[in-house]
């Protein structure tokens, strides 16, 4: 079978009656099997524990998604044992192989896309469009891994290293080992197929731990994964408490690696214990973490301001601002301010809060405790800058946790609602005086994962370009909405170790080098 060139998984257009009434079905079909228990993968055995993990519908906080079982240290111990056997074989499998499982489970999700949407829609609390992107992006990162698996393993031929006569010299990529696999939440298919698939195709074997709000959609891949024949132990399925099996597992001696994305708290957590060495360690752990941000859009007056201000808000309040690139921060320069704010207002005004399941443009944020912690900042916020718009719960919307689409204006850009990850949807905005006194507002922060420069000028775009400092940085558009292949994805400073997902350097963060020469 030949392998055609890589290209994004087209997303589905909803306006479409066909595709929203396949949804809608996709939602009853998936309906139908709520509230079931699911077990823990371990070694190719499922296992059912006394503790269970309750997943539950943050649009409809009485509806039961799944009861999943709970990993206790002992059955963590018993995944590592498995992943330590498995990986001796898939070490030596070549990577060819190693990708065509990847090719295969992207070729089954394709054909289930709604399916593994609904579950998203139903458990994540995301409205069509963002599970169906979430579902494209996971379906684009298997597509793509497998294929930078493959390009890794020929890297001798594209790359040759220099030639001397009296040696033949070879490059290869090895795997590392068992890693723990710690995906977030907010893109709970997305990120978790991303992390899990591109260490598993780079010859490593895996503990993963699904986040404890999104446990179900995890578990549905980890069955695909086996439905497509991975070998026993590749791929251990643990779901548990942080503090029992994370940090038992980041501590553990056989632990070659821990990818991580979440909070910059859990993130330095995690680097902190895995930079200890164990007893009977024999090497220094990896830490792949991908955590906050406190991403921004500076606007100048050249810009086109209609744009500027529709990105702002689809930015800030996509997902419900829950994404590590929302656009949380406005800074609009003096001249244009309040012609770009009064336009957000507006735009903002028009956005319906409801339930996900009924695809409104905002749903409700992930959990008890995220929305407690979001309504704190919309209090902090009413201290910090004039309330323009929502500013509380929105309790209308049902028994979930709604909060209305905030907006705050002129906000000193040292506020903390202009400094800290609030991950919902808040939006500040803070004045500046010009352009150049905007970019260095944006880059008064300790993130640096996305970020967006609306003008027209050439000369200033040029210069926002090297100077604004993020991983991802975007002209004239949102700064949300990355691309796997296209926009390679990641950020600086407290936002992570600056990795890339979906970026042609990925997979050697899953790898390390071995120069092999031979005398001749
Ligand atoms: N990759 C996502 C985006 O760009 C965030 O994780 O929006």
């Amino acid at each position: 079978r030949t392998i055609t060139p890589y290209a994004n998984e087209p997303f589905t257009d909803f306006t479409r009656p066909e595709n929203k009434q396949a949804m809608e079905a996709a939602i009853a079909k998936v309906k139908s099997t709520l509230g079931r228990d699911l077990p823990l993968h371990v070694g190719g055995e499922k296992i059912h524990t006394e503790g269970k993990l309750v997943s539950i519908n943050p649009g409809r906080a009485d509806e039961v998604i799944a009861r999943v079982s709970k990993a206790s240290q002992q059955l963590a111990e018993q995944a590592m044992e498995h992943a330590l056997t498995a990986f001796e074989s898939w070490k030596k499998v070549s990577a060819r192989e190693r990708a065509e499982y990847l090719f295969r489970a992207a070729h089954l999700m394709r054909e289930r896309k709604h399916e593994f949407s609904a579950l998203m829609v139903l458990e994540a609390g995301k409205n069509y469009v963002e599970a169906d992107v979430d579902c494209a992006e996971a379906i684009d990162f298997m597509e793509f891994y497998a294929r930078e698996a493959i390009r890794l393993s020929e890297v001798n031929i594209h790359h040759p290293l220099t030639k001397i006569d009296s040696e033949e010299n070879m490059l290869t990529y090895i795997p590392l080992g068992v890693g723990v696999v710690i995906p977030p939440w907010n893109f709970p298919l997305a990120i978790c197929v991303g992390m899990t698939t591109s260490a598993i195709v780079s010859g490593n074997t895996v503990l993963l731990k699904p986040s404890s709000l999104t446990p179900a959609i995890a578990h549905k891949f980890v069955e695909l994964m086996e439905e497509v024949g991975l070998p026993t132990g590749v791929l251990n399925f643990i779901p548990g408490s942080s503090a029992e099996v994370g940090d038992y597992l980041t501590k553990h001696p056989k632990t070659r690696f821990i990818s991580f994305t979440g909070s910059k708290e859990v993130g330095l957590h995690i680097n902190r214990l895995a930079a200890e060495t164990a007893e009977g360690q024999i090497w220094i752990k990896r830490v792949i973490a991908e955590m906050g941000g406190k991403d921004g859009i500076v606007v100048d007056e050249t810009a086109d301001l209609e744009a500027a201000a529709a990105a702002i808000v689809a930015s800030a309040f996509g997902f419900q601002g829950q994404k590590c690139s929302s656009g949380s921060r406005a800074i609009i320069v003096e001249s244009v301010y309040d012609q770009v704010v009064e336009r957000v207002i507006e735009l903002t005004n028009q956005l319906v809060i409801g339930l996900p399941e009924q695809n409104f443009a905002v749903g409700p944020v992930s959990d008890k405790s995220a929305y407690d912690k979001i309504l704190n900042y919309i209090e902090i916020g009413k201290t910090e800058g004039r309330l323009v718009a929502g500013g509380g719960a929105a309790t209308e919307a049902g028994n979930g946790f709604y909060i209305q689409p905030t907006v705050f204006v002129d906000v000193d850009s040292k506020a903390r609602i202009m400094k800290e990850e609030i991950f919902g949807p808040v939006l500040a905005i803070s004045k500046a005086q010009d352009w150049q006194d905007a970019i260095a507002k944006y880059n008064d922060t300790e993130f640096g994962l996305t970020g967006s420069f609306f003008s027209t000028d050439e000369v200033r775009i040029v210069e926002a370009l090297e100077s604004m400092h993020c991983g991802n940085l975007y002209i004239n558009r949102k700064c949300t909405g990355a691309l796997v292949g296209v926009h390679p994805f990641g950020g600086f400073n407290m936002s992570g170790t600056d990795s890339k997902a979906g970026g042609h350097d990925y997979l050697l963060l899953f790898t390390q080098a071995k120069l092999m020469s031979r005398k001749v």
